[in-house]
C-alpha cells in the first residue's frame, strides 16, 4: 500500500484528542495529537502530516490562530476546524483564513469521516507557487472542495476527446467550465463555437448548424457554411441542449453516430472533427425518464458527466468570488472599494443565492454602485427579499443579558428553538437528518418542532 496519512488533532481537552485519534485509527490514518497550537505548529513544522483537525478555542491559542500562522508559513496542509460555538464570525474568518472547512460540534461520526476523506482528497499541501492567495483555474475563480474537483476532472478530460455534459443550475459557471475544458483540450488552437439551442427556431437549426447550398429553399442565395463547419477541429458548445426539440434531437443523434452531416440541399457529406460539450440547467436524467430526452442521444453527449453545485453548496467560494468582482467593479466604476464589512460578508455567507454566481456578481456590482464610501456595508446589498430568512434570524440573537432576563425555562427554550431551526437548515429541512445532528430521537424532535411550531 502506498503513503498512509497522517492527520494531527490539536484540542487541549484529553478525552476529544482520545476520542479522534481512536476514530482516526479505526479508518486506518496514523494519528498524533497536540494539546495547544504551538506543539502542533512544531509538528507540522517537521513535515509528515497531511491534515490537521482542530479544535478552535483552546487555552493555549485559538485554532484560528494556528490556522494563519501555518497560512504565514508558507504551509498549506489542509486545515478542518472544530468548535463548540458556532459563531458567524468564526466561520467567515475561518473561511477566509484558508480552513478547509469549519465543523460544529457535536458532529456525528459519519460525517466527519467523509469530511476528512475528501480534505485527504483535495491534494494534501497545494504547491504554493501554483495557487496562491485567491484560487482560481482557467478564469474560474474557487477553492471549495467541490471545485477543486471540478478543477481536476477538467484537467483530466480536457485532452480527450470525450463529449461532455455539464449540468447545474442556472448562474453556477457552466459556460466557463466549458471554456475551460476547450482551452485545454487539444483543440484549444481552434474555435469554440456556442450554439444557444432554445435560440435557433427547429425550422432553421439544421441550416444554421450544418450549413446550406445556394438554392436549398428559398432565400438561400449562396452556399452557406454552418456552426459545425465553423468549428472544425475545435468544440461546439450545445448550450441550454435540454431546449432541444424531439426531431432536432434525432437529427444531431445521427450526426454523432456517424461523425458526418451534410449541408441542408446538399448531397456531400462532410466529417464532424468536432468535440461536443453541451450544458443544461435541467435534470437531464429526469427527462430522459420522462421520455422528454432521447436515451441514446443523453449517453451520446454525456460520455463525462460533470455536476457544477450550486453556490449555496459551497460557501468556502463566497469570500473569493466577492473580492474577485470588488476589484471587478471598482476598477470599472473608479472607485477604490476594497472590502465589505464583516457583517456584509455574514450576510451574504448565510444567503442561498438562487442565482448563484451570476447573482452574486450583481449583487457587487450594485452594491459598488450605490456605496460611497470604501467599505460596503449590508445595507448596500440587495438581496431577493423572500430568501433573507437566515438573515432576519441572526438579527433577532440573543446575547447573554436577554437570557438572564427571560429566566432559566425561556434561555432555555429559545435556545432549543434556535438550534432546531439551525439544525433542520444544515438537513435541508430532513427531520431526520436534523435529529441525528442533535443526537435526539426522531419522535421527540417532532414533538419540539410541533411545540415550537417550526416546520
Ligand atoms: N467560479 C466563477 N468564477 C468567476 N466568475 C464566475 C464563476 N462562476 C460563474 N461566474 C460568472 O457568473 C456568470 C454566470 O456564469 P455562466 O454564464 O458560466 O453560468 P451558467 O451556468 O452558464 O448559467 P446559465 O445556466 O444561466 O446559462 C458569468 O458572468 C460568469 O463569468
Ligand atoms: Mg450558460
Amino acid at each position: 500500500m502506498g503513503h498512509v496519512p497522517s492527520i494531527l488533532v490539536v484540542d487541549d481537552e484529553l478525552s476529544m484528542r482520545e476520542f479522534l485519534k481512536i476514530l482516526l485509527e479505526k479508518e486506518g490514518y496514523a494519528a498524533q495529537t497536540a494539546a495547544n497550537p504551538a506543539e502542533a505548529l512544531a509538528l507540522v513544522r517537521q513535515g509528515a502530516i497531511d491534515l490537521v483537525i482542530s479544535d478552535i478555542k483552546m487555552p493555549g491559542g485559538s485554532g484560528l490562530g494556528l490556522l494563519e500562522e501555518l497560512r504565514a508559513g508558507g504551509l498549506s496542509v489542509p486545515v478542518i476546524l472544530i468548535t463548540a460555538y458556532a459563531s458567524p464570525e468564526d466561520a467567515v474568518r475561518a473561511m477566509k483564513g484558508g480552513a478547509y472547512d469549519y465543523i460544529t460540534k457535536p458532529f456525528n461520526v459519519p460525517e466527519i469521516k467523509e469530511i476528512i476523506k475528501n480534505a485527504l482528497a483535495s491534494g494534501g499541501p497545494i504547491k504554493e507557487s501554483e495557487e496562491p492567495e485567491g484560487a482560481s483555474f482557467q478564469g474560474i475563480i474557487g477553492q471549495s472542495q467541490e471545485m477543486r474537483r471540478i478543477f481536476d476532472l477538467i484537467r483530466r478530460i480536457a485532452p480527450t476527446h470525450a463529449n461532455v455534459l455539464i449540468q447545474g443550475e442556472s448562474g453556477t459557471g457552466k459556460e466557463l467550465v466549458a471554456q475551460a475544458i476547450h482551452e485545454l483540450s487539444k483543440a484549444a488552437g481552434h474555435k469554440f463555437v456556442p450554439i444557444v439551442c432554445n435560440a435557433i427556431p427547429e425550422s432553421l437549426f439544421e441550416s444554421e448548424v450544418f450549413g446550406h447550398v445556394k438554392g436549398a429553399f428559398t432565400g438561400a442565395l449562396a452556399n452557406k457554411p454552418g456552426l459545425f463547419t465553423e468549428a472544425n477541429h475545435g468544440s461546439v458548445f450545445l448550450d441550454e441542449v435540454g431546449e432541444l426539440t424531439p426531431l432536432i434531437q434525432t437529427k444531431l443523434l445521427r450526426v454523432l453516430q456517424e461523425r458526418e452531416f451534410k449541408p441542408v440541399g446538399s448531397s456531400e457529406t462532410i466529417k464532424a472533427d468536432v468535440r461536443i460539450i453541451s450544458a443544461t440547467n435541467r435534470d437531464l436524467e429526469a427527462e430522459v425518464v420522462d421520455k422528454r430526452f432521447r436515451e441514446d442521444l443523453f449517453y451520446r453527449l454525456a460520455v463525462v458527466p460533470i455536476r457544477v453545485p450550486p453556490l449555496r453548496e459551497r460557501k468556502a467560494d463566497v469570500p473569493l468570488l466577492v473580492n474577485h468582482f470588488l476589484a471587478k467593479y471598482s476598477a470599472l466604476f473608479g472607485k477604490e472599494i476594497t472590502a465589505l464589512s464583516s457583517y456584509a460578508l455574514e450576510v451574504l455567507m448565510d444567503y442561498d443565492f438562487p442565482g448563484n454566481v451570476r447573482e452574486l456578481e450583481n449583487i457587487i456590482e450594485r452594491g459598488v454602485a450605490l456605496e460611497n464610501s470604501n467599505l460596503i456595508l449590508p445595507e448596500s446589498l440587495t438581496l431577493s427579499a423572500h430568501r433573507r430568512r437566515a438573515v432576519q434570524s441572526r438579527e433577532g440573537e440573543m446575547s447573554g443579558d436577554d437570557y438572564f432576563e427571560l429566566g432559566l425555562d425561556e434561555a432555555v427554550a429559545s435556545l432549543e428553538k434556535t438550534l432546531i431551526a439551525q439544525a433542520l437548515e444544515r438537513a435541508g429541512g430532513s427531520k431526520m437528518r436534523a435529529a441525528e445532528l442533535l443526537k435526539v430521537s426522531f419522535r421527540s424532535l417532532r414533538y419540539k418542532t410541533k411545540k415550537y411550531g417550526i416546520d
